[in-house]
């Protein structure tokens, strides 16, 4: 798990308002290949802002001040991320480093089906792949997410919150990239979907090895299916550790608040989403999601 797959170092942000916002100041920061990297902190923190200017998604008033964000291609090639633009970057955006945004599940064309949206991604990024293939490629994307492929002909709004959410990380998945950043990527969804989803979240990356950043201010959650996490607070990381360590030994007096402003985080860490099996006392498992765990599609529920 030594390998490094993304690094920042020294990043900072700002908003060119008046008066400026410091949103990211100074990060730095190593993913390293398939683990999940939870990114904890209270809103208006700065997460997104790192997120976007991750993945060069900042817009103006957002200016990344200084800092270099460097990708480590699966062929040994290190790409300066900040020094992308034009073709290189769409090219590197979605193929190498994929995501899902807070409020993604809004964020599906609605005049287009489901298929009609995979299809552009496919051919947009594989040019070359065969209409056939592309074909076999979104109904195999559909079913790794649990969604049947017969919702390929659906339109957004005849999907339900967690399906939509479902194709949303279905398009991220779509290029196989090696990184997923997925910002508050269930949040908006009820416990039991949120929980089908994230289990769907570890299997798959059990499965094609990409790394996670993911993003929440949901720390017990995190707890749970982090490898190790960073907390960030004014746009700073504060603490980052394993996420054993950092739930039984939290070193920073933000980390040691965040923590107690949980009140069910008592007991052993939770590893319900990571294993579909409760061990001892479990964070926030509702006894619903048993069943959820045992219905192989939970499509019905989504
Ligand atoms: N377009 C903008 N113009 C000016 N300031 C902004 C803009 N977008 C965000 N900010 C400010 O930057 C800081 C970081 O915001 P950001 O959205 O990155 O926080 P966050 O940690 O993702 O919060 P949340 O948990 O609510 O999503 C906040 O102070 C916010 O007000
Ligand atoms: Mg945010």
């Amino acid at each position: 798990m030594s390998e490094p797959v993304l690094t920042a170092r020294g990043v900072s942000i700002e908003y060119r308002t008046a008066p400026v916002v410091r949103a990211v100041r100074d990060v730095s920061l190593t993913l390293h290949r398939g683990e999940i990297l939870g990114l904890a902190g209270e809103s208006g923190c700065g997460k997104t802002t790192f997120a976007y200017g991750l993945t060069r998604l900042l817009k103006p008033p957002a200016v990344l001040t200084s800092g270099e964000i460097v990708f480590h291609d699966r062929g040994g090639e290190d790409i300066d991320v900040t020094a992308l633009d034009g073709d290189a970057l769409r090219a590197f955006r979605w193929d190498k480093v994929s995501m899902v945004f807070q409020g993604a599940m809004n964020s599906l064309n609605p005049v287009i089906t489901v298929r009609a949206q995979i299809d552009d991604v496919l051919t947009t990024h594989r040019p070359g792949m065969p209409r056939a293939e592309r074909a076999e490629r979104a109904a195999e994307l559909l079913r790794l997410v649990d969604v049947d492929p017969s919702r390929l002909d659906s339109y957004a709004h005849q999907l339900s919150g967690g399906m939509r959410q479902r194709v949303m990380i279905a398009m991220a998945l779509a290029l196989e990239p090696q990184v997923m950043i997925m910002d508050e990527p269930t949040t908006a969804l009820d416990v039991v979907v949120q929980r089908g989803i994230l289990r769907e979240i570890m299997r798959l990356r059990e499965r094609l090895g990409f790394a996670v950043v993911f993003i929440t201010h949901d720390l017990p959650l995190l707890i749970e299916i982090s490898d190790r996490i960073a907390v960030m607070l004014e746009g700073a990381i504060v603490e980052l550790d394993t996420a054993e360590n950092l739930y039984e030994r939290p070193q920073h007096a933000y980390t040691q608040r965040l923590l107690e402003s949980f009140p069910s985080l008592t007991g052993e860490r939770g590893d319900f989403v990571r294993t579909g099996e409760a061990a001892g006392p479990v964070v926030r498992a509702p006894a619903s999601d048993d069943q959820a765990a045992a219905t192989p599609a939970l499509e019905g529920t989504a």
